[in-house]
């Protein structure tokens, strides 16, 4: 058994990540992304930046209508989107401290990447950026990690992926510890010609109440304001405005 980093979990896993993620509808979810947009009035074509894109499910829709770039941190992640968007710009960034010399309309950073994050600090600082990458008017599209008050602690979750010459189980229990949750993963990887291996991982997540986060948006120069209906159940979205 190997015992792994959180980093690593984007990183020796990350050729797993699509198959793992397969039952999630990027295509709905971009619509609906596309939709809130609207709502705030980024009508029609919008220059849009997707930060944490991993490997860049969520782009390969919104890239049909509209100008788009990716930044992630994870260089493995990376690499399966540029196979995926060879004509998209992708860039190897940290969301606290990236810097584009571009602005753009959206910002999004979905599937409660923000939650990776270790401190409210490294929130605060992280929102200032999205707000610096965003023209005036425009808007930032946050998923966030789990809301604390929801938490299911003790909970066990199963995923597999069934394919031709892969096969994967991935197993995980979720505890909490402090403002933390901390979520253990246990992976089965079985490959053609190479045999099975176990790979643990654990995966630790900032717990911070909606209230805080939009304080700590507004402080970073955002109107904020929290929409329920987002993309996954639970979870809900932040929305952020940059003033005109
Ligand atoms: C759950 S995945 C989400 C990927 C993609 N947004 C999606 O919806 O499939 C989280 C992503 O956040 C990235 N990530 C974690 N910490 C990061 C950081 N500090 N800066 C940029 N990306 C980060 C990981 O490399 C990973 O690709």
């Amino acid at each position: 058994m190997t015992s792994s980093k959180p980093s690593q979990f984007y990183g020796e896993l990350a050729k797993y990540y699509d198959d793992l993620n397969a039952w999630k509808d990027y295509r709905a979810e971009s619509e609906r992304l596309e939709e809130i947009a609207r709502s705030i009035g980024r009508r029609g074509r919008a220059t849009w930046l997707d930060v944490a894109c991993g490997t860049g499910r969520h782009l390969e829709h919104l890239r049909r209508k509209h100008p788009v770039v990716g930044v992630d941190a994870s260089r493995e992640m990376l690499r399966i989107a540029r196979r995926r968007l060879p004509k998209i710009r992708l860039v190897v960034g940290d969301m606290r401290t990236f810097r584009l010399d571009q602005r753009f309309d959206v910002v999004s950073c979905l599937f409660s990447a923000i939650g990776h994050l270790r401190t409210e600090r490294d929130l605060g600082t992280t929102f200032a950026n999205f707000a610096r990458h965003l023209n005036p008017g425009g808007v930032a599209i946050v998923e966030p990690w789990l809301d604390p008050t929801k938490l299911r602690l003790g909970s066990v979750y199963l995923r597999a992926y069934d394919g031709p010459f892969t096969k994967v189980v991935r197993c995980a229990f979720s505890t909490r510890r402090g403002n933390r949750t901390v979520i253990q993963y246990h992976y089965l990887i079985a490959e053609h010609g190479r045999g099975i291996r176990h790979v643990k991982v654990t995966d630790v997540g900032l717990l911070v109440s909606r209230s805080r986060l939009l304080e700590l948006m507004s402080s970073a120069g955002l109107e904020s304001r929290f929409i329920a209906r987002g993309l996954m159940p639970g979870r809900g979205l932040l929305i952020g405005v940059k003033d005109r």
